[in-house]
């Protein structure tokens, strides 16, 4: 059957020639192009990400039908994205990775299917969805097709939201409606001086508001992570922003039904630390860092922080405790007091609603002295933005843990995962004091007209200050109602937590019947 043979040979040649076609996306002038920005091609980017010789391609042969603006002539191989699964650390994802060597990466019809097809699938087998964003934005030769090819993806990302996780990584261009799906998606990745984003970019606003600005300025690393918040997390390159991507993986399970993945924890579980005792002050006006706290508590002190540099009154991130992920959230002393103000009420809930939403409990440290006052917090909207942080604690099934290391005053204590948002376990330092407001606040408040009459208005005023601290300035109050379930020693922190973390690992949560609710958004 020489001739048959010689067919096979053929079809197979075809097939190869089609397929380098295919891996050699823009060709070589775009790719060298590509480079010299700085950036990996879409198939570098896939190289570095999966578990070597695990990545399946997916739809390679894909090719767009617009015509168009010349568009009939334009070949655009794999359609500007690879999309595909493979292994991270040995567990599947399935991943979109747009190739800005083909028309940019833009995104019109042909583009928006296959990146839905691969949404779709990590939904059908319940893994993990990353999209690797580098793009030009709506493919404009395409009009309105490449819009309903957005529409899209976010429809899939709002309709996996809270079934698999989704994290966007930016390593180029995204701009217009393009944001709105790592908007919409649970973590956004951005490397410094590549990725940007905005709505508008930089000549729209001089045309409409006359302000000058770069794209760095309007849409770079620095600002998502620092001033819009839109960024979780900023990695100095492509290579440690992909480890990065692998890191937080490893915290998640692959779907809402599954439990994160367990780690055998080096870590003794009944390790003590004389050394924390130190390191919450008594005195109530000292601050002191809680990330010090966070690191003595869990597994190795290692700590994978999640908008680190937004909203840095309140700390957010995933550990682990004796091989378990949690969500740790905590106010932070040393920045405005750890008050809570809007910002800080936006990051912690929506982190507690991803952690509750992927079955990762959660550990809250409290050491607020209430919400930020102020004229800009309250125009602002602090009592909307505020009441998010109560909604998601109360809303959250898995297993909560709260520890009151130091203040816990007036709406803050409730908001921060206080028994009567339903925490499982709390427990206080000695250090703690829980009350409507702080010793001072009170006794002004309370004996003004007392202090005003008395002969000598600052004695009487420390006098009543004292007599505030004495009462209320301690866990026992709250201990003797059972609101706080012990008072333990700062050294005792991990195997007190731990042990109530293994214990509630199997709670069971009910639900009242309904659609959803209506959260304060
Ligand atoms: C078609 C595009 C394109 C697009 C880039 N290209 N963006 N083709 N549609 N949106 C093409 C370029 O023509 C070029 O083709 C190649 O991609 C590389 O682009 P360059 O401009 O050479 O690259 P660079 O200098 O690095 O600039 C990158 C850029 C710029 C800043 C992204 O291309 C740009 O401003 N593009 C337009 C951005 C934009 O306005 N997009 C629409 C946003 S509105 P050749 O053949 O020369 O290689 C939007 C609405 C979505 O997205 C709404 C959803 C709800």
């Amino acid at each position: 059957m020489p001739e048959t043979v010689s067919q096979l040979e053929e079809k197979l040649r075809e097939l190869r020639k089609r397929r380098e076609a295919v891996i050699q996306g823009g060709g070589a002038q775009r790719i060298e192009r590509q480079h010299k920005a700085g950036k990996m091609t879409a198939r570098e980017r896939i190289a570095a990400f999966f578990d070597p010789g695990t990545f399946m391609e997916i739809d390679a042969f894909v090719t767009h039908r617009a015509k168009e603006f010349g568009m009939d002539k334009v070949e655009a191989p794999g359609e500007g994205v690879v999309t595909g699964y493979g292994l991270v650390n040995g567990r599947a994802v399935c991943v979109a990775s747009q190739d800005f060597t083909v028309i940019g990466g833009s995104l019109g019809e042909m583009h928006a299917a296959k990146i839905v097809k691969a949404m779709e699938m990590a939904a059908k087998v319940g893994v993990p969805f990353v999209f690797l964003n580098d793009s030009g934005g709506a493919r404009i030769q395409e009009g309105v097709d490449a819009l309903r090819g957005y529409g899209d993806v976010f429809f899939r990302n709002v309709q996996y939201s809270g079934v698999v996780p989704q994290i966007s990584v930016i390593l180029g261009p995204c701009a217009g409606g393009a944001v709105y799906s790592p908007a919409l998606t649970d973590f956004c990745f951005m490397v410094q001086g590549t990725a940007n984003m905005f709505i508008t970019g930089p000549q729209v606003i001089k045309a409409v508001t006359g302000e000058e600005v770069s794209m760095e300025q309007l849409g770079g690393a620095a600002v998502h992570s620092q001033i819009s918040g839109n960024a979780h997390f900023v990695a100095a390159d492509e290579a440690s922003c992909l480890e990065m991507v692998k890191a937080l993986l490893d915290y998640l399970p692959s779907n809402n039904q599954e439990d994160p993945p367990y780690f055998p924890p080096a870590d003794d579980p009944a390790r003590i630390d004389p050394e924390l005792a130190q390191v919450v002050p008594a005195e109530q006006n000292r601050s002191y860092d809680m990330h010090q706290v966070i690191y003595s508590l869990v597994d190795d002190g290692i700590f994978m922080e999640v908008q680190r540099d937004w909203a840095t009154n309140i700390i957010v991130g995933f550990a682990r405790l004796n091989g378990r992920s949690v969500g740790i959230v905590a106010s932070q002393p040393q920045v405005k007091a750890g008050c809570l103000d809007i910002n800080a009420s936006d990051k912690a809930s929506r982190f507690v609603r991803f952690c509750d939403a992927f079955n990762i409990p959660l550990v809250t440290l409290v050491d607020v002295p209430g919400y930020l006052p102020g004229v800009d917090q309250e125009y602002g909207g602090i009592i909307r933005h505020g009441a998010k942080l109560l909604y998601a604690y109360a809303e959250a099934t898995v297993p909560k843990i709260t520890v009151i290391t130091r203040k816990a005053y007036g709406g803050a204590y409730i908001a921060m995962c206080s028994r009567h948002l339903g925490a499982d376990m709390v427990f206080a330092f000695p250090t703690a004091e829980i009350a409507v407001m702080g010793p001072e606040g009170a006794a002004n408040v309370v004996f003004r007209d007392e202090i005003a009459k008395a002969e000598n208005p600052e004695a009487k005023r420390q006098e009543k200050i004292k007599e505030f601290r004495d009462v209320f300035a301690n866990p026992y109050v709250a201990a003797s109602r059972g609101y706080i379930d012990d008072v333990i020693e700062p050294q005792e922190l991990r195997p007190k937590v731990i042990s109530a973390l293994e214990l509630m690992i199997t709670k069971k949560a009910e639900y009242l019947p309904k659609k959803h609710g209506n959260m304060p958004v």
